[in-house]
């Protein structure tokens, strides 16, 4: 059997509900992979596309995230309902989803206003 063309990895991280800096987990990360699973598998693509799951991606301030290997395309913020436009546009038709890929000045970066947010969200006095 050939290896896989691509890979999603899909962060599905758990933390305790107090972290400061939350978790995928507890905002749909599981939906978003079963919906990869299941949006592949409806094309024909499973042996072709492989959703993993993944643990902390370190983009914790970007909502679920998820990025597509071997191009390393970050998306964040994503819900389930996303999941078909990316496969359809991006795995299918070879095009990245513009709307929801994070942007280049937020991916492993201090500078990120996302990550900064979080930093004083999570200093603030309750
Ligand atoms: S918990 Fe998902 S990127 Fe960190």
């Amino acid at each position: 059997m050939p290896g896989f063309e691509r890979h999603v990895f899909i962060c599905t991280n758990e933390r305790a509900a107090e972290h400061p800096r939350g978790c995928c987990s507890s905002k749909q990360a599981a939906a978003v992979r079963a919906a990869f699973k299941a949006a592949l598998k409806e094309r024909g693509l499973s042996r072709v596309i492989r959703p993993n799951g993944a643990g902390c991606l370190d983009q914790c301030e970007h909502g679920v995230c998820a990025v597509v290997y071997p191009e390393g395309t970050w998306y964040g913020f994503l819900t389930p309902e996303d999941v078909p436009e990316i496969v359809r546009e991006h795995l299918v038709g070879g095009r990245p989803v513009a709307r929801l890929q994070l942007p280049e000045g937020c991916v492993n970066t201090a500078r990120c206003a996302h990550k900064r947010l979080l930093r004083q969200n999570a200093k603030a006095p309750e």
